[in-house]
């Protein structure tokens, strides 16, 4: 074995996993009344953009050769109400993002968009919630959910990325797209999302709490459970997903691995806020080698059997790989 270590050119012929940029998407914000982009204090190097530097973001990204990016959109906050009508309204910011994106880069740059109601609703949930028990209700946010893709769709997504966990969402979202004509919209489903504490950083990143101390743990999955997320990715797919997502990426490299081995659609991988504002404040500090330690971690989803890696790392490390 020790052999085929001798030399970076041994090493290189012989690698089993090449992480290239065309595996790499950018998660982007884009927020409603901004002046200039606003750093996220624990997303180091990640901003909210306003439109112009968004447009500029995703034109820097193509000539990186980054392929696509995931976008998120913050109204002004006196715009959110109980069911998130900003995420659905054609003149809504993440429907301008999108219409932005496209004037800067056309085609050449894939365009996701997150498809959920957290960002835009008054109790931060990513459905509407039943006032009698306070939970969220399942099928009373699936309509909604097929007017924001319907929305995002019209506006000139590629992919429409629907994140909130609620049973029967691809379903919906598809039906809505092909009652439109939509026919050639992609889902991307977040089919195995876990309840984590790794996405802290992005409820900063999106100006998201949820409202009397809440949690998502009624709608999003339980990270005791591998075998679930198998149920969870065939559900989508037979409903009609092109992609599926396990999310977060480090913490369920065994979950990547099973989808993988279990489906033929591409997997994606979402390595998300927490993952990389541990990797910022611990190279901050000088305690670990920062673009080393994200080239290993981002590796390490690759090596897992992920086809499409979302990460904020996407831009670092395209600079790195050469496009
Ligand atoms: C929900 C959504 C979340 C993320 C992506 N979409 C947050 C949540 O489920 O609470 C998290 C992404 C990250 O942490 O980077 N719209």
């Amino acid at each position: 074995m020790r052999r085929l270590r001798r030399t970076p050119a041994l090493r290189r012929l012989v690698a089993e996993t090449r992480l290239s940029v065309d595996d790499l998407v950018a998660p982007l914000f884009v927020a409603d009344g901004l002046d200039e982009p606003r750093p996220i204090d624990s997303l180091p190097g990640v901003v909210q953009h306003t439109l112009d530097s968004l447009a500029a973001e995703v034109r820097r990204l193509a000539g990186l050769g980054v392929p696509g990016v995931l976008l998120f959109g913050l109204p002004l906050p006196a715009q959110k109400d109980a069911v998130g009508s900003q995420a659905y309204a054609s003149d809504g910011i993440v429907q301008r993002g999108i219409e932005v994106v496209r004037q800067a880069v056309g085609e050449s740059v894939v365009v996701m968009a997150d498809c959920c109601l957290d960002e835009f609703t008054d109790h931060g949930h990513c459905g509407v919630v039943d006032p009698a028990t306070g939970a969220v209700d399942n099928d009373a946010t699936l309509p909604l959910y097929g007017e924001v893709a319907r929305a995002q769709a019209a506006a000139g997504a590629d992919v429409i990325a629907p994140s909130g966990m609620m049973d029967g969402q691809v379903g919906a979202i598809r039906a809505a797209l092909d009652a439109d004509g939509r026919v050639d919209t992609a889902v991307m489903a977040y089919a195995a999302k876990y309840a984590s504490a790794l996405y802290g950083p992005f409820r900063e990143a999106v100006d998201v709490a949820i409202a009397d101390g809440g949690d998502r743990r009624g709608y999003q999955q339980d990270g005791r459970n591998r075998r679930e997320a198998i149920d969870e990715v065939a559900l989508d797919i037979a409903e009609g997903a092109d992609l599926v997502m396990v999310k977060p990426a480090l913490t369920y490299l065994d979950v990547i691995a099973d989808v993988r081995a279990a489906v033929s659609v591409p997997v994606a991988a979402y390595h998300v806020s927490g993952e990389y504002a541990m990797v910022c404040a611990a190279a901050e500090r000088g305690w670990i080698d920062g673009p080393a330690v994200a080239l290993e971690q981002v590796g390490a989803v690759k090596r897992a059997g992920a086809d499409v890696i979302a990460t904020y790392f996407a831009g670092q490390l395209a600079e790195a790989l050469g496009g």
